[in-house]
């Protein structure tokens, strides 16, 4: 191959790979609530559901890019309900919204009463993975199309979420510089 000389065109970004629909990215994954997985109180580490929600997201962001990613944020991770030695636990992720390397992944994990079969929200997370190229550099991936009105939702509050995210960077930067300022 020839080196790159300065009168050489300059090099065209990637083109951006065809967008793919939400559901493409589903994940279902079952887990059961062993020994090893509880504290002194009988339920689960959150550390291990965490753990697991992060497995679950990185392989629905991996279905949507067919790439390596790696997790840059993790936030509104919330504890719903306890979950117990012996209990069943489904987690379900897609992705949400895809912005031009990052991608927005929503997790939910369900506690399942073995013996009834009935289901409730035990846990729910909010990710976002960046997607790699084979040199470890952040690389743009295809868009997500919602196309059920579920996904509509949740791709619209991705966005609203995504732009709360920048605000309050910016709210908390602008504080700073404003108390470096005033300490002169
Ligand atoms: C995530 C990471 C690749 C971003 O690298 P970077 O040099 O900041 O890259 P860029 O500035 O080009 O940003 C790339 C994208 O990441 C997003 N991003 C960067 N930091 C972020 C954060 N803390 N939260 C959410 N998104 C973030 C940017 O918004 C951008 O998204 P966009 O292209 O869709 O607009 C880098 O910070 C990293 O490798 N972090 C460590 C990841 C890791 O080890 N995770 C745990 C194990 S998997």
């Amino acid at each position: 191959m020839s080196a790159a000389r300065s009168s050489d065109p300059p090099a065209r970004p990637p083109a951006r790979p065809p967008a793919r629909p939400c559901r493409a990215s589903h994940v279902e994954m079952t887990e059961m609530v062993l020994p090893p997985d509880t504290n002194y109180h009988g339920t689960v580490f959150g550390g291990r559901i965490l753990q697991w929600i992060d497995i679950a997201g990185a392989i629905a962001a991996q279905r949507h890019t067919h790439r390596k990613v790696v997790t840059a944020s993790l936030d509104d991770m919330h504890f719903a309900v306890p979950v117990r030695l012996g209990d069943v636990v489904v987690l379900k992720a897609a992705v949400n919204y895809v912005h031009r390397t990052s991608m927005e992944v929503g997790v939910r994990v369900e506690r399942e009463v073995i013996t009834t079969g009935e289901r409730e929200v035990a846990a729910t997370a909010y990710l976002t993975y960046v997607a790699l190229d084979d040199d470890g550099a952040p690389t743009v991936i295809p868009p997500v199309t919602p196309e059920s009105p579920e996904e509509k939702r949740r791709f619209a509050d991705a966005i609203t979420r995504r732009e709360f995210r920048l605000a309050r960077r910016d709210a908390l930067l602008a504080r700073r510089s404003a108390d470096e300022a005033a300490s002169g």
